[in-house]
């Protein structure tokens, strides 16, 4: 994959959302026709032989690739929001995460055993995130659960996908 070109497209913002964090603004990948394109084939690439059944996005920056890449996957989508968004009945896990804590929760009708869940986020820093919405999947016992992010920041946070589960299928886009 070219990953040049992701990176050459990637706008970084310094001290955002607080000071300090160099925050990673993939909207701008997703605006661009040939980054969302690449990344997409990329990702369908790369589970198109694993019978993932329902991709489940992460809030918010992890919606927009699980929608395109589930139509090529064949699979449904299942949203893991930030509390109160979600109408139904819902299973939360909070966490902390690079700048601060958060909670996350998913409908409680959204999985079945019979699943194969892919989890997509945009980024992983801490992992505080994703493991959170990991542990919410797992109390649905689907065959199996494999994730991706965008973009690993496995400089700064090189001990985050060793803290996963290994039995958790980990790739990235981009890895810096
Ligand atoms: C960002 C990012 C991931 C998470 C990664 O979202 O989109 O979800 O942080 O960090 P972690 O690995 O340390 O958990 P954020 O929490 O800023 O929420 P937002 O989507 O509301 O901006
Ligand atoms: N989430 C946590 N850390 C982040 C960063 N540096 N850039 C974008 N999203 C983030």
């Amino acid at each position: 994959m070219n990953n040049q070109i992701l990176l050459n497209h990637l706008r970084c913002i310094p001290d955002w959302p607080i000071k300090g964090v160099i925050f990673r603004d993939v909207s701008t990948l997703f605006k661009n026709q040939q980054c969302l394109k690449l990344m997409s084939d990329e990702l369908v690439n790369i589970y198109k032989d694993k019978g993932i059944t329902q991709i489940v996005g992460i809030e918010s920056r992890g919606f927009v690739m699980s929608s395109a890449v589930a139509y090529h996957l064949n699979a449904g989508v299942v949203l893991c929001r930030k509390p109160g968004k979600l109408p139904c009945e819902t299973i939360q896990e909070s966490y902390a995460k690079e700048y601060g804590m958060d909670t996350i929760e998913i409908h409680k009708d959204a999985i079945t055993e019979d699943d194969v869940i892919l989890l997509h986020d945009d980024l992983l820093a801490t992992g505080g995130t994703m493991k959170a919405a990991c542990k919410l999947v797992k109390k649905f016992h689907p065959k199996k659960i494999y994730c991706n992010f965008i973009i690993e920041l496995n400089t700064e946070f090189p001990n985050a996908r060793d803290s996963f589960d290994p039995d958790i299928e980990i790739t990235s886009l981009l890895k810096f």
